[in-house]
């Protein structure tokens, strides 16, 4: 008996000390198994107890049952304390700067483009127009024909078509959003509609995609005086109320009379200089009064209404306004260029 407790001591001893010194969560785990398992020295030794004898059993087995009860009280603190440092660790080793500073996130802002597109859509929505758009792939009829412009007119010249067949082309203008507007509505039409068109020309004043905004107004007795009192409250409120404004006559096929309308040139005031080239003007939209043609085109009695049309380049506005001498830089998304505005 004597032996068997001094085996006790001796793997009280030792089981302390490996505790104490297991420096991680498996190492308990084995600590555990070598004294506790079902091979354990603990576990043997209860095995050995049946040699004994009946008054020396339950002194041995109350020593042996305090013992276990012993080491796995000291397996429960070290495991405790193993936990929380491995939790202190990990807490130390994901730690987050909270202060330091964030990656700069870039704001957007919108295309001066698009900036000109809702300052125009602003003041004719103002006067009672609403927003019509149409297709930038577009039939030969609603581009050409449609508007007074047959095929052999002169007129195809003035624009360098992209055709994509015989019938199918590139708008070359937003005019046939005229054409399908009163082809699917009766008048009264107060319209306008924004949107890219496309010609085949490239330099410093042309691309060969471009925006306009195109108008159009038909009712009955609508006259050029109509024509330009609207034209005259849009321009003063794009460019200023000083603004002087002159109608010279011109010609479109799908308005007459036509008119193209000029602004004083911003830059001299009129005086004369490099912009304007010295004439002090400059030209700022082609407008006039639906040709009869026209209405009778899309189904309209030219005897009961009238009406005018206008249509502007949004770029050219856009030039002005933010005085840009080059219509390429809208196009070449340029930061340093587009976060000026
Ligand atoms: N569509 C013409 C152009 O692109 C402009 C215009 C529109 C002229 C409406 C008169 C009436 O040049």
């Amino acid at each position: 008996m004597s032996q068997i407790l001094d085996t006790l001591t001796r793997i009280e001893e030792e089981s302390e000390k490996e505790i104490a010194a297991a420096a991680t969560l498996s190492e308990i785990q084995a600590g555990r198994v070598r004294v506790l398992g079902k091979k354990g020295s603990l576990t043997r030794l209860l095995i050995a107890m049946k040699d004994l004898s009946s008054e020396e059993r339950p002194v041995v087995g109350k020593a042996v049952n305090a013992l276990k009860q012993r080491i796995q009280e000291l397996i429960k603190q070290r495991t405790v304390e193993l936990e929380r440092q491995e939790q202190a660790d990990r807490l130390k080793q994901e730690r987050l700067d909270v202060t330091l500073p964030g990656r700069r996130t870039v704001r957007g802002r919108l295309h001066p483009i698009t900036r000109i597109f809702h300052r125009v859509e602003g003041i004719f929505e103002g006067l009672g127009f609403h927003i019509a758009e149409g297709p930038e792939v577009e039939e030969d009829y609603y581009n050409f024909e449609a508007l007074n412009i047959p095929p052999d007119h002169p007129a195809r010249d003035m624009q360098d078509t992209f055709y994509i067949t015989d019938d199918i082309l590139l708008r070359t203008h937003t005019s046939p959003v005229q054409i399908r507007t009163m082809k699917s509505q009766d008048p009264p039409v107060r319209i306008i509609a924004p949107g890219k068109v496309y010609r085949c020309d490239a330099d410093i004043s042309h691309t060969p995609m471009f925006h306009q905004v195109e108008g159009l107004m038909v009712d009955r007795g609508i006259t050029f005086g109509d024509l330009k009192g609207i034209l005259e409250i849009f321009l003063h409120e794009m460019f200023g109320a000083s603004t002087g404004i002159r109608f010279r006559p011109s010609f479109f096929p799908f308005t007459e009379p036509s008119a193209e309308v000029d602004i004083a040139c911003l830059i001299c005031g009129g005086g004369g200089c490099r912009v304007c080239k010295d004439s002090g003007w400059l030209e700022i939209m082609g407008a006039g009064m639906v040709d009869p043609a026209v209405f009778r085109m899309v189904g309209y009695d030219p005897e009961a209404v009238s009406g005018f049309a206008f249509g502007m380049g949004i770029e050219r506005i856009a030039m002005l306004v933010y005085r840009i001498d080059d219509i390429r830089l809208f196009f070449e998304n340029e930061l340093r260029f587009l976060t000026q505005f």
